[in-house]
């Protein structure tokens, strides 16, 4: 197969677009195409300092050099999660992100590293509390979500930005829909503005490439990503949700953007518009400032504190602070 636009060999074919591009003109057309999300949805501009959050995957390594390569002032923030189970996938995670830097010294990199903030690793975390019984999945959402709007706040970034793909909107959106939950529904969007009460915007600039079309820029640039999935995303829902989508992408290309952009078209016709009106206001939490609706103190501080309690009865020093 030939490229479109100037016969070479081509390096990808792209059947829902009717489109092969050789290695070069898949790059300008990559590019090309964030550079118009981040502007239709108007997610943020030249003058404003974006937070990218990397975690090593292919998906957020190319974002960041896309952002990067476009001239937007990206710096990145990787949260260290201390994930271990016998192969170390933090530590790799890290290494893969030292070696994108490596070749990009103009690139900043944040590094929390969640053991060392707050006292305990997540999977630890995690056995130690009533959320993380089975699994750290919800522990681990949990610290992410916390972590990257404090680092947006402290650092003054204008937005935070991740590399959610297609195929992982494409899946959330299969499985809100199947549960109908319509709050989730109405709050699943490529930027959410930021709130008064001090959440950071948010923004998913790849949210139209299939996970295939990112693997292959990354491809293409030479970014060394970690391959791996998280040892704990073994049975995830969301991954059997991805699975079930693949299967009907497979019989019928361009399902996956169909069912995607159908629900952004709904949305934007205000097909969701006040069903988040039951959600509760937000109030800054009294122990460590961000936005939460349970009132006094956030679930990040209620969590931490269970954990320090059960460290203290273990026998374990517990840690005072947690991550302000
Ligand atoms: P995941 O939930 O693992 O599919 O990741 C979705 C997005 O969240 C990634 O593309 C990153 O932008 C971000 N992310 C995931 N893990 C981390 C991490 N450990 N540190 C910073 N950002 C992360
Ligand atoms: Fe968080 Fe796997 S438990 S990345
Ligand atoms: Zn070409
Ligand atoms: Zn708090």
């Amino acid at each position: 197969m030939k490229c479109t636009k100037c016969a070479a060999p081509a390096a990808i074919n792209m059947r829902q677009h009717r489109l092969a591009l050789c290695g070069d003109h898949y790059v300008e057309w990559f590019r090309a195409q964030t550079e118009r999300a981040v502007s239709k949805h108007r997610m943020f501009s030249r003058e404003e300092r974006v937070l990218v959050a990397v975690s090593g995957g292919k998906d957020s390594l190319a974002l960041w050099d896309v952002l990067l390569h476009l001239g937007y002032q990206a710096d990145a923030l990787y949260i260290d999660l201390g994930i271990d189970d016998g192969i170390r996938y933090s530590d790799r995670s890290l290494t893969h992100i030292h070696r994108f830097l490596a070749g990009r010294p103009e690139a900043n990199l944040q590094v929390v590293d969640i053991e060392q903030v707050c006292g305990a690793s997540i999977p630890d975390a995690s056995r130690l509390t009533r959320r993380g019984r089975s699994k750290p999945c919800s522990v681990c959402g949990l610290v992410k979500r916390h972590v990257m709007n404090r680092v947006a706040r402290d650092g003054g970034y204008d937005v935070v930005v991740t590399g959610h793909n297609l195929d992982d909107e494409a899946a959330v959106l299969f499985g809100n829909t199947l549960r109908w939950q319509l709050g989730y529904l109405s709050r699943q969007a490529p930027v959410l503005p930021a709130s008064s009460q001090g959440l950071a915007r948010k923004a998913k600039p790849f949210h139209r490439f299939y996970e295939r079309e990112t693997a292959a820029y990354a491809l293409v640039r030479g970014i060394d990503y970690m391959y791996d999935e998280c040892p704990y995303s073994v049975g995830a829902t969301s991954l059997r949700h991805k699975a079930v989508l693949n299967e009907l992408e497979r019989q019928a290309p361009a399902t996956k953007l169909q069912f995607y952009l159908g629900f952004l078209r709904a949305r934007e016709e205000g097909a969701f518009e006040g069903l988040d009106a039951a959600r509760p206001d937000l109030s800054a939490c009294l122990e460590c400032g961000q936005p939460t609706t349970a009132g006094q103190r956030c679930a990040f501080c209620r969590m931490w504190e269970q954990v320090n309690a059960r460290k203290g009865r273990l026998g374990e020093p517990a840690r005072a602070e947690n991550s302000r």
